[in-house]
């Protein structure tokens, strides 16, 4: 039976929706967090719409079972998708993409950037739902092969640190510079694990992190529902991975989460 107590779900292909988990322990300190990253099978955003719902499905059972009381779809490249499963799930589901959108919709400039996997970019998504909350913007969605794979890799890693910025300039030089956006949506959640190096490189550029409205939609949604959890003591993070435990609890530390409850291994959907 969901109540109060149970967890908030979080999914997403790797290490990216740990920028949501960040948010959620800081403005829902009290909720236990249920997490599950697919780290076996990342990067989703070079795979075809088919096999994505096929990884998801296998991530949704999981909350399912876990009767999580709301599901945080921490993915954009999953939340392009959220029409064809959403109906699937007993409980609320919300989408990073729709939280990013509702964002960037809001902020002053007219001419928005968006950086996401390309399978987020082919999908058209960000423009789509962000021309429906504010017709008169402009937006350019730019897809990055290779960004959210390191920052899976290379995340807090001295040695990584100058391919990781030199793939952030390779994408992002044209829409700065060159097409001079007054703003930028990090349309994949490995991007926001990164973005004190965005800042640095680009010091005037504001940037959106979806993450930050998602947590506040899915506080206003379990307040809406009577299912927030009031008590006084800290709330759990329990992590579950197909990739390496080991990996997943270095990198969800480096990230600034506290506590990390667990970090357990789960077995692998294979195609
Ligand atoms: N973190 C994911 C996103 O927000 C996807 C990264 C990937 O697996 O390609 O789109």
């Amino acid at each position: 039976m969901r109540g109060h107590t149970s967890p908030i779900g979080i999914i997403d292909s790797g290490i990216g929706g740990f920028s949501v988990a960040l948010r959620a322990q800081r403005l829902l300190p009290h909720e236990n967090l249920l997490y599950f990253g697919d780290g076996g099978n990342m990067p989703y955003g070079n795979h075809s719409a088919e096999e994505i719902l096929a990884m998801t499905r296998y991530m949704l059972r999981f909350m399912e079972e876990r009767e999580v009381k709301i599901l945080l779809v921490a993915c954009n490249t999953i939340s392009c998708l959220v029409d064809r499963f959403r109906a699937e799930m007993t409980c609320p589901v919300l989408s990073v993409v729709q939280a990013g959108a509702d964002a960037a919709a809001r902020l002053p400039g007219k001419k928005i950037g968006v950086v996401a996997t390309c399978f987020t970019h082919n999908t058209g998504c960000y423009p789509e739902l962000i021309g429906k909350l504010a017709p008169e913007k402009q937006v350019i969605s730019r897809g990055c092969t290779k960004l959210a794979a390191l920052v899976e890799h290379h995340l807090g890693d001295p040695a990584g640190r100058e391919k990781l910025n030199a793939d952030l300039r390779e994408n992002l030089d044209e829409l700065v510079y060159g097409e001079k956006i007054d703003c930028c949506v990090l349309g994949c959640t490995h991007y926001s694990l990164v973005e004190g190096n965005i800042e640095e490189l680009y010091p005037k550029l504001p940037l959106v992190d979806p993450a930050d409205q998602m947590v506040k939609t899915a506080e206003a949604e379990l307040e809406r529902r009577n299912l927030l959890n009031y008590r006084s003591e800290r709330g759990t993070l329990e992590i579950y991975t197909t990739g390496s435990p080991e990996e997943y609890r270095e990198k969800a530390e480096k990230a600034g989460l506290d506590p990390v409850t667990s970090v357990r291994s789960y077995p692998r959907l294979s195609l």
